[in-house]
């Protein structure tokens, strides 16, 4: 792949370096396990550009399987003309397919309806929440960099949706509380965690992983509203506890439990567990009590070292040192 220059690389830096698009297989892979929710729905594909959209390609496509009504993909005009948009035209754009009318089960050109928008195809604007009121369901990969003001428009409009995101939002504090009420969880996910988006930045994985074109996110994962087998799935739990494995916070009542398959099968006190926990959440068995960035006691720490180090987290005491731990998610047992 050939190596973008400095010139490019600061107007993709401007870009915030959200040009990633998804591959047709995460897509296809992702959307299998959903496929019972779609039936006489509208879907809006927003924050795409449906020329080059594997999922306005997987949504066309798989129209009449999925028995939907309509797709709507829209195509945000980036003012700037970012480095690798492929809509070249003078104004934004949006496309409807209502389905196959020649029989040839293709949606073919003619059976697109192609529109233009009055301005950028903003997912804010007013069009575009014209277009999103319309919409049952909103699958799309929407900028990270605007991640929190997305999922904040869906919740105000009250709609179903499956989007890409990365795994640090869960933590962010407008995401956080709607783990917590269980209006938001986390779907499949991509193999290992890391995706591989089509793209032309330069990719600066080195390993074996690396692919030519794509560009490869670690910590990226589904977020969605949409019911799935999975979050009803019981953690199987093999672990005892035994206040030797589990230390106690020195800042916070609850204990440490480093990896989530380890949380103890008998412990029905607070635990604090890592945040990829939520991969394996199920509403049913545990309940969410919050995050150390939020729960943490930090006079306790302040007291012991004489200054703050760094921000709210738990701490754990071994051989008289404080160890500081990453952010943990507070949780306990339901009762059974
Ligand atoms: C991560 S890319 C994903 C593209 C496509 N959804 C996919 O996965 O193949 C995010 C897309 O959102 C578009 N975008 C950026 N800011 C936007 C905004 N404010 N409103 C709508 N779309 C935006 C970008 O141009 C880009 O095409």
């Amino acid at each position: 792949m050939a190596k973008v220059g400095n010139k490019q690389l600061g107007r993709a830096r401007r870009a915030k370096e959200d040009e990633f698009y998804t591959r047709l297989e995460d897509i296809e892979r992702e959307l299998r396990h959903y496929e019972n929710h779609f039936k006489g729905k509208t879907v809006l594909c927003n924050c795409d550009d449906p020329r080059v959209s594997n999922f306005f390609h997987y949504f066309s496509y798989r129209f009449e399987a999925l028995g939907l009504k309509r797709l709507i993909t829209t195509c945000y005009k980036n003012q700037e003309r970012d480095l690798f948009s492929q809509n070249d035209s003078e104004r934004a754009i949006w496309l409807e397919y209502t389905g196959d009318k020649n029989g040839n089960r293709i949606p073919d050109p003619e059976e697109i309806g192609i529109r233009q928008f009055e301005g950028d195809g903003d997912f804010r604007s007013e069009e575009c929440i014209e277009l999103l009121k319309q919409a049952d369901i909103v699958v799309t990969n929407p900028p990270f960099s605007l991640f929190r003001e997305y999922v904040a428009q869906l919740v105000k409009y009250d709609k179903k949706f499956l989007i890409i995101g990365n795994q640090n939002a869960i933590t962010y504090k407008e995401i956080f509380p709607l783990f917590m009420s269980n209006k938001i969880w986390l779907g499949y996910g991509f193999k290992r965690n890391c995706a591989h988006f089509i793209t032309h930045y330069e990719d600066t994985a080195t390993d074996a992983d690396h692919r030519e074109g794509m560009i490869r996110v670690p910590s990226v994962t589904w977020f969605t509203n949409l019911e799935i087998p999975k979050r009803h799935e019981e953690m199987v739990l093999y672990r005892k506890y035994d206040p030797l494995d589990y230390p106690t916070y020195v800042n916070y009542d609850a204990i440490e439990v480093g990896k989530t398959s380890e949380i103890p099968d008998d412990f029905n006190g607070v635990m604090g567990v890592p945040i990829t926990y939520m991969y394996k959440h199920n509403p049913d068995q545990f309940e969410i009590l919050g995050m150390s960035l939020d729960l943490a006691d930090m006079s306790v720490i302040r007291k012991r070292l004489g200054c703050n180090n760094g921000g709210p987290t738990f701490y754990i005491e071994q051989d008289g040192h404080l160890i500081r731990l990453y952010n943990r998610i507070a949780i306990r047992r339901r009762r059974k």
